[in-house]
C-alpha cells in the first residue's frame, strides 16, 4: 500500500519533559500535561527511525523543596534523593521511557554547567548587580525568596499566591504587587528589606523571543499568550537567591557569597547537562552533547504543563541567546493541567493539600492498568482548556472504547481466524477483493495518514481519536460482512474478510504502540511481530499473508461494577 504522509526520515531529536520538582510524586496532572504527551511523541519518533533521546530528571532545587524538608525534617538532598527514586518508578510504571532520568542536585554535570552557564552570560555584561528590596521574615532573622511568602495578587485579587507568579492570572509577582505578603516560615507578616542580586533584564530580549515564536512550533494559544505577556512589558528579574541549598553564585565577589543561582535559573540548564550525562554513559563522550545542543542538524522539543511557560518560552529563550553557543528549541508543547471531579460531583483543581490529587504510585498499586490511564489522559487533553478528570469517565472508557471497541475486535477475529482457518493470516488474491474490502484498506491508510500529521503536529489527542475512529470502521465492516455466516456458504469470501480485518488490526497495533504501549505491543505480536522492532510505516506496509497468527492474550478486562 502506497501512501502519500510519511513521517519525515534521518531525524535527530531531543525531546525533554518538565524537570519535576523532587518534593513531590507525581500525580495525573503531571503525568497528563508533559509526561505522556512527550513519551508518545517520542515513541512515535522511535518507530520512524529518527535518532531520538528522551531526557528528564528531577528539579532538586528551590525554596518548595527546602520548605518540604524542614516540615518533615530531614536534608534537602534526602528528600530529593528520596522523592527523585519514587518519581523513577511511578514514570517507568507508566511505560514513560525516559532515556536518563537524572537529577540538579546529583548529576556530576550539573553545577559547572550551570555555573558556565552563568559565567558566560556574566563575561558577556548580561547581569546586573543591584541591590534590590525583597520580603524579609524578622522572626527568622531570613529572606524570604518567592515561595516563602504568601499573599494576594495585586493584579486580579486572587488569595494564597506565592512570591513569584500568580496561579490564577500568570503575571509575575514581586514586593510591590504582591499584597499583605506572610511568611510561610514563622507566619508573621513579612517586612521589605534590602539585598543585593544579579539580575537579568529580560525586556533586553523580547525581539528575540518574537523572533523566535515566528517560527518555534508552539500552540497558537501559547503563542497568543506569550506575546500578550511581551506586549505588556518585560522586566528585570533576579537569577540569584539568599538560601543555603543550591548551586553557589560562581562569582569572585564578596556579595555573592551565600547566595545561589535561581531555580528557575539551573533547571532547564539541566536539560543539557543530563544530555551530556547520557552521551557520557553511552559512551559517546560529554562532547557528543553539542550534537544535539550545537548543531543545526537536531532538533530540540520541550515538554511542559502550562504553569512553566514564562520560564521556557521567555526566561530560558532569553538565557540561550545571551548565552548563545546553543540552539534555541524548535518547540515547546504546552499542555494544560486537569481538573478533577472529586466524588459528590464537584470539580476542582487538583491540589494535593485539597486531597484530590490522585497519585500515580496509588493507582499502580491498586492494580490500575497503566495503558487504561495513559489513553483516559490523551484523549481528555484538550490543547485550549482545562479538562476534567473524572475517575468514572476512565472506567467508562476502559470499559466501551479499549475493552470493547479495541479488545473484543483484536480478541474475536483471531480467535475466529485461528479455529477456522488455522495459525496464520489468510493469503488471498488481492484481485478478489471487493469494493468495501478496498474500502476498508483505504480506511486504515487514510486514517494512518491522518494520525501521523496530528502527530507531528503534536496533536495527541486528535491522533488517538482518528485511530480510534478507524477501530470503529473496522466493527463496522466485520459486523456487514458477518464471517461467522459467510464461512457456512463460502470459505473463500470469509478468508479475504479476515485477511482485511487482520491487517486493518496489525495497523491499529501499530499505530496504537505510542499511546498504549503494552497493549498494542500484545497486537504486534499476535502476528509474530517483535514489538519493538516495528516502524511506523509498518501500519500500512506490512506484508501479512501467510504470517504467523497466535491468540493474544485478553488486552482489557473490564473495570467496576456496571453502571446503572
Ligand atoms: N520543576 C518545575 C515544575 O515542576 C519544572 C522545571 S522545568 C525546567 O514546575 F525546565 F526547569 F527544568
Ligand atoms: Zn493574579
Amino acid at each position: 500500500m502506497s501512501t502519500n504522509v510519511l513521517p519525515p526520515k534521518n531525524r535527530k531529536v531531543l525531546v525533554t519533559a518538565a524537570l519535576p520538582y523532587s518534593n513531590n510524586r507525581p500525580h495525573v496532572g503531571h503525568l497528563g500535561g508533559a509526561y505522556i504527551p512527550a513519551d508518545t511523541y517520542v515513541r512515535y519518533l522511535r518507530m520512524t527511525g529518527a535518532d531520538v533521546r528522551f531526557v528528564c530528571g528531577s528539579d532538586d532545587h528551590g525554596v518548595a523543596l527546602m520548605i518540604t524538608a524542614e516540615k518533615e525534617g530531614r536534608s534537602p538532598a534526602e528528600v530529593a534523593n528520596y522523592y527523585r527514586e519514587k518519581q523513577g518508578q511511578d514514570f517507568a510504571g507508566m511505560g514513560i521511557s525516559f532515556d536518563i532520568y537524572s537529577g540538579t542536585s546529583t548529576c556530576p554535570l550539573h553545577h559547572k554547567e550551570s555555573q558556565q552557564f552563568f559565567k558566560s552570560m556574566f563575561d558577556k555584561g548580561f547581569f546586573e548587580k543591584q541591590s534590590s528590596r525583597q520580603f524579609f521574615d524578622e522572626a527568622r532573622s531570613a529572606f524570604l525568596p518567592d515561595r516563602y511568602v504568601k499573599g494576594e495578587c495585586g493584579f486580579c485579587g486572587t488569595a494564597d499566591q506565592n512570591g513569584d507568579q500568580c496561579e490564577n492570572c500568570g503575571k509575575i509577582l514581586d514586593v510591590d504587587s504582591l499584597k499583605n505578603a506572610r511568611s510561610t516560615l514563622s507566619g508573621e507578616l513579612a517586612v521589605v528589606k534590602e539585598t543585593v542580586h544579579w539580575f537579568l533584564d529580560l525586556s533586553k530580549f523580547g525581539a528575540q523571543v518574537e523572533r523566535w515564536l515566528e517560527t518555534a512550533k508552539v500552540r497558537e494559544q501559547t503563542k497568543a499568550y506569550v506575546k500578550g505577556l511581551l506586549s505588556t512589558g518585560l522586566v528585570k528579574r533576579a537569577m540569584t537567591r539568599d538560601i543555603s541549598w543550591g548551586i553557589p553564585v560562581p562569582l569572585d565577589d564578596a556579595e555573592a557569597k551565600g547566595k545561589v543561582l535561581y531555580v528557575w535559573f539551573d533547571a532547564p540548564i539541566g536539560y543539557v547537562s543530563f544530555t551530556k550525562e547520557l552521551c557520557e554513559r553511552e559512551g559517546s563522550g560529554a562532547a557528543a552533547a553539542d550534537a544535539w545542543w550545537r548543531s543545526k542538524d537536531a532538533e530540540v522539543y520541550h515538554f511542559i504543563g502550562e504553569d512553566n511557560t514564562v520560564f521556557h518560552c521567555i526566561i530560558w529563550i532569553a538565557m540561550l541567546s545571551a548565552e548563545g553557543s546553543m540552539r534555541l528549541p524548535d518547540g515547546v508543547i504546552v499542555n494544560h493541567f486537569f481538573n478533577m471531579q472529586v466524588p459528590g460531583g464537584a470539580v476542582e483543581k487538583i491540589s494535593k493539600s485539597r486531597g484530590t490529587a490522585v497519585w500515580i504510585g496509588d493507582y499502580l498499586e491498586a492494580g490500575g492498568d497503566p495503558d487504561s490511564l495513559r489513553y483516559y489522559l490523551t484523549s481528555i487533553a484538550s490543547e485550549k482548556a482545562r479538562s476534567v478528570y473524572k475517575p468514572d469517565d476512565l472506567e467508562h472508557r476502559h470499559n466501551g472504547e479499549l475493552a470493547d471497541t479495541l479488545g473484543n475486535l483484536v480478541n474475536r477475529i483471531t480467535s475466529f481466524t485461528i479455529k477456522h482457518c488455522g495459525p496464520s493470516v489468510p493469503e488471498v488474491d488481492e484481485s478478489k477483493l471487493a469494493d468495501v474490502d478496498r474500502a476498508l484498506d483505504s480506511s486504515l491508510r487514510s486514517a494512518f495518514e491522518d494520525a501521523t500529521r496530528e502527530l507531528e503536529g503534536h496533536s495527541f489527542k486528535a491522533a488517538l481519536e482518528r485511530i480510534m475512529e478507524f477501530a470503529r470502521q473496522c466493527n463496522k465492516y466485520v459486523d456487514e460482512k458477518a464471517p461467522w455466516t459467510s464461512r457456512k456458504t463460502d470459505m473463500e469470501a470469509t478468508k479475504v474478510t479476515l485477511a482485511c480485518v487482520l491487517r486493518a488490526i496489525h495497523g491499529l497495533g501499530v499505530m496504537l504502540l505510542p499511546f498504549i504501549p503494552n497493549a498494542a505491543a500484545k497486537i504486534v505480536s499476535a502476528f509474530g511481530r517483535e514489538p519493538s522492532q516495528a516502524r511506523w510505516v509498518d501500519a500500512v506496509e506490512a506484508r501479512l499473508g501467510g504470517a504467523p497468527l497466535s491468540q493474544p492474550p485478553i488486552l482489557f478486562q473490564k473495570i467496576g461494577a456496571p453502571k446503572q
